[in-house]
């Protein structure tokens, strides 16, 4: 991926996530709880957890979550939200850059949430690593920006917002081994920083392991 920035990927997000106090709303993401509604928990592991909405929500719903990110700050928060709603016994959280490790284990649900980055990170071969770490029967869930939304400052005018068919066409996913689930863009109201409203368009990617 191409980078205009020469700090590593773990000053980069450091940095990001000091800025301010919370930089997320530290609620589950908008597409999380209807992809899951239905589903029988299991083991969750959580890429690029950042302030840890997901991974609480998913302890809070029956989860065991191993979570993950590259900033220790972003961890540091998410920890103490965990331990303030009550499930930090139920999250194992662990830093990584994934574009150089990856966390131990096989899992019922990955999910990848908004696991972009304007500097240094190998997503599609995050991503397959990933892939070959959800159990039979089990799910890969991708959810992405389609586009950057209006107000950002920081994303550069040529990064690339691919569309969930170009996605999976890095992943190179067996077609006889995954099935398709759901593969869509949706969109979904929200407010910009000053409250003006907007249009979020996110790619969803659920795709179910064959068992
Ligand atoms: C756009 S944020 C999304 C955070 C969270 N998933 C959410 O939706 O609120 C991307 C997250 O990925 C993390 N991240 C970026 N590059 C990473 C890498 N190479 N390894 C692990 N985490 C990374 C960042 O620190 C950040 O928390």
């Amino acid at each position: 991926m191409s980078t205009h920035d020469d700090r590593t990927a773990q000053e980069f997000w450091e940095a990001h996530y000091e800025e301010r106090e919370h930089i997320w709303s530290g609620r589950v993401n908008a597409q999380l709880p209807g992809i899951l509604a239905g589903v029988t928990p299991g083991r969750a592991l959580d890429l690029g957890c950042g302030e840890g909405g997901d991974a609480v929500w998913l302890a809070e719903n029956g989860w065991q979550v191993t979570a993950v990110d590259i900033a220790e700050t972003a961890i540091g928060r998410a920890e103490f939200a965990a331990e303030a709603r009550g499930v930090r016994d139920r999250i194992t959280f662990e830093r990584h850059d994934l574009s150089d490790t990856f966390p131990q284990g096989t899992f019922d649900l990955i999910s990848a949430q908004f696991l972009h980055s304007t500097v240094r990170l190998e997503r599609p071969q995050i991503l397959r690593t990933a892939a070959s770490a959800v159990v039979p029967g089990g799910l890969l869930v991708v959810v992405d920006h389609a586009a950057p939304p209006p107000f950002s400052k920081k994303v550069p005018h040529d990064h690339p917002f691919p569309s969930p068919e170009e996605v999976l066409a890095d992943l190179d996913l067996a077609t006889e081994e995954w099935e398709r689930v759901r593969v869509e863009v949706v969109d979904r109201d929200g407010t910009g920083p000053d409250g003006e409203p907007f249009t979020w368009r996110d790619n969803v990617m659920v795709l179910r392991r064959r068992a």
